[in-house]
């Protein structure tokens, strides 16, 4: 993380002002960018995700209590609970630390109390995963403090995941713990999320730049929404399967065998599983246009994707599709709305000298529209989950 150094010079501050002189350890771990391949990971699906420079960073200090005493930095908010507390804390920040404690006794570690404070710079609301960087943050913190590291890397994205599902109330994927777990700096990753292979792809696209716009949009209604859009999934999968048992996920089923089922299904339902099958065919090519530096290729299956995502899926929003059509507009080699949707960034692949154009013009028609200034991100794909201090 760029901002790494004044970060954790901040939380080294606030926490011995919490909780006095005796220093802990500092971890860290990032938010993600996502390529291509949405709303596939809980699908079985292919995802390209990163991790980026920006994330959340940690001090913790065992306190030799069954407590845990938590300090949200940039909130200004205390939280305490018991581990062995069935309820938990009310604050949603603090739910994430308690439920990743209990994902992780429930790997077997032998998790103490311990005092703590963090802060992160990766933006509220933008789709790049503040959450996952906290839940991560913790998992590899519970690891190295309480578990001789013991926990595999995939289990501590697994946590994070199952606090997602169980303390949050979202049914995600894996994708985005998985980024911040397994990050490595000038990579993405492709991750086959129903067999959970995955590859390193270097990632340097010459005279390429990838930059967010955050739309600066929170909606409000997202979780509801994304559980509704697994749902579909689910319903259009199960009746799938009865006609073809070896059909391990709704990825991997083709369009014809949708087309069979499309008389049971809601016009909803159909839709969203369309959008998921032709998105592996996406990924795939992606894929390959990468290991030929063909950006071209990458750039037209964002643009695809996007539609997909706006028009099939329905996670778009009016302010998304409009930075979208704008980077169209703008000749922009790749454009798409990123992550679970309703509102937070596009991800846009884009020359290196179209880009000062391009921001200009987005900032200008965006504030037109919509009397703001969409957010700009230049994408540093960084490192995962780690000990810093
Ligand atoms: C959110 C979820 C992920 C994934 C994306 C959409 O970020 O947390 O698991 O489903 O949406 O691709």
């Amino acid at each position: 993380m760029q901002q790494n150094k004044q970060m954790v010079e901040a939380v080294r501050n606030q926490f011995k002002t919490k909780f006095g002189d005796v220093e802990g350890n500092v971890y860290a771990a990032p938010g993600r960018i996502n390529l291509i391949g949405e709303h596939t990971d809980y699908n079985g699906g292919y995802v390209f995700p990163g991790a980026v420079d920006k994330g959340m960073v940690a001090e913790v200090k065992p306190n030799g209590t069954n407590k845990v005493r938590a300090f949200a930095i940039d909130l200004y908010e205390d939280a305490e609970f018991d581990l062995n507390d069935q309820e938990g804390p009310k604050a949603s920040w603090a739910r994430y630390i308690y439920g990743v404690c209990r994902e992780m006794q429930e790997r077997g570690v032998d998790v103490k109390g311990f005092d703590t404070a963090f802060s992160g710079d990766v933006p509220l609301g933008s789709g790049m995963s503040s959450s996952a960087a906290l839940e991560s943050c913790y998992a590899f913190a519970i690891n190295d403090l309480f578990g001789d590291n013991k926990v595999e890397k995939v289990e501590l994205a697994k946590a994070g995941q199952a606090t997602e599902h169980k303390y949050i109330g979202v049914n995600c994927g894996i994708m985005d713990q998985f980024a911040s777990v397994f990050g490595r700096k000038g990579y993405l990753i492709r991750l086959n999320c129903h067999t959970m292979e995955y590859d390193y792809f270097p990632f340097d696209p010459q005279g390429y730049r990838l930059v967010l716009l955050n739309s600066c949009v929170k909606h409000e209604l997202a979780s509801s929404a994304y559980n509704d859009r697994r749902r579909s999934c689910e319903t259009v999968f199960e009746l799938i399967k009865k006609n073809h048992s070896e059909v391990e996920a709704l990825s991997y089923a083709t369009l014809d065998m949708l087309e069979e089922v499309r008389n049971q299904v809601s016009d909803e339902d159909y839709h969203c599983a369309k959008y998921v099958i032709e998105e592996r065919e996406r990924v795939l090519a992606v894929s390959e246009a990468l290991t030929k530096g063909d950006y071209a290729v990458v750039g037209e299956k964002m643009y695809q994707t996007h539609v997909g995502l706006s028009q099939d899926y329905k996670v778009s929003c009016p302010e998304l599709d409009y930075l979208n059509e704008i980077a169209r507009e703008c000749g922009v080699t790749g454009s798409r709305m990123m992550g679970g949707g309703f509102g937070g960034c596009t991800i846009n692949l884009v020359k290196d000298n179209l880009y000062d154009a391009f921001i200009a013009t987005a900032k200008e028609k965006y504030q037109e529209a919509y009397g703001k200034e969409p957010l700009v991100y230049d994408v540093v794909i960084g490192d995962g989950a780690r000990k810093l201090l």
